[in-house]
């Protein structure tokens, strides 16, 4: 049995993290057996590309079409070294972020070609899409100001990026989730997180029955 591959998306401060947790643990509570990822990141080399995405000094002032190729490269790998292999073992994959950032952060908020992006998303994920996509939908200015309460470390070079930028991402995700309503479910951000557990767990539910 093939297993299922869902992804969480959203802008910075949406709340992802807490809610694959959560996920994660009542998906394991249910018996299925489940991979907690991420991107950039993942794997080995996906984890050595994030920090190059996010804070070395030698990934400052990279260009955009850089930017996209090491998004592409971190995700080439993960899906080959870790998502494949899992699915094909049955399991359920939770991956925080996938193609669909690179679609809106690279293709919208960067402004590249979105059909060079899509044939570049395609090489990477050899045409594997999400069984669901999680679109935890907010507000950049609430979501930017508490990725800076929630964190002692500085923010990265994406959170830094201005304001604009951001509601350009808010902008394509919701796009995107207009044109794929079958796979992207959009959730409501500024709900609070029990309440959001559920919708997503309801969202999960009729997927794995
Ligand atoms: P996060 O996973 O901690 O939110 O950080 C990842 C950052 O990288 C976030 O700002 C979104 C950005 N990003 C892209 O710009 N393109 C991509 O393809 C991915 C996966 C992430």
């Amino acid at each position: 049995m093939r297993g299922l591959l869902i992804t969480f998306e959203g802008g910075e401060g949406c709340g992802k993290s807490t809610q694959i947790h959560r996920l994660a643990e009542r998906l394991k509570r249910e018996g299925a057996t489940v991979q907690q990822t991420r991107e950039p990141g993942g794997t080995e080399l996906g984890e050595a590309i994030r920090d190059l995405l996010q804070h070395n000094r030698a990934g400052h002032g990279m260009c955009a079409e850089s930017e996209l190729l090491l998004f592409a490269a971190s995700r080439a790998q993960i899906v080959r070294e870790r998502i494949l292999p899992a699915l094909e073992r049955g399991e359920v994959v939770l991956c925080d972020r996938f193609l669909d950032s690179t679609s809106v952060y690279q293709g919208v908020a960067r402004a590249i070609d979105p059909i060079e992006v899509a044939a570049i998303n395609q090489f990477a994920t050899a045409g594997l899409l999400p069984d669901l996509t999680l679109l935890i939908d907010l507000d950049p200015e609430v979501g930017l100001q508490r990725a800076r309460e929630d964190r002692a470390a500085p923010l990265d070079r994406m959170e830094q990026e201005a304001l604009a930028f951001h509601q350009e991402v808010r902008r394509g995700y919701l796009e995107l989730a207009a044109i794929d309503q079958e796979r992207i479910h959009v959730l409501d951000g500024i709900q609070d997180v029990d309440s959001l557990e559920d919708e997503i767990w309801k969202a999960v539910e009729s997927r794995l029955s």
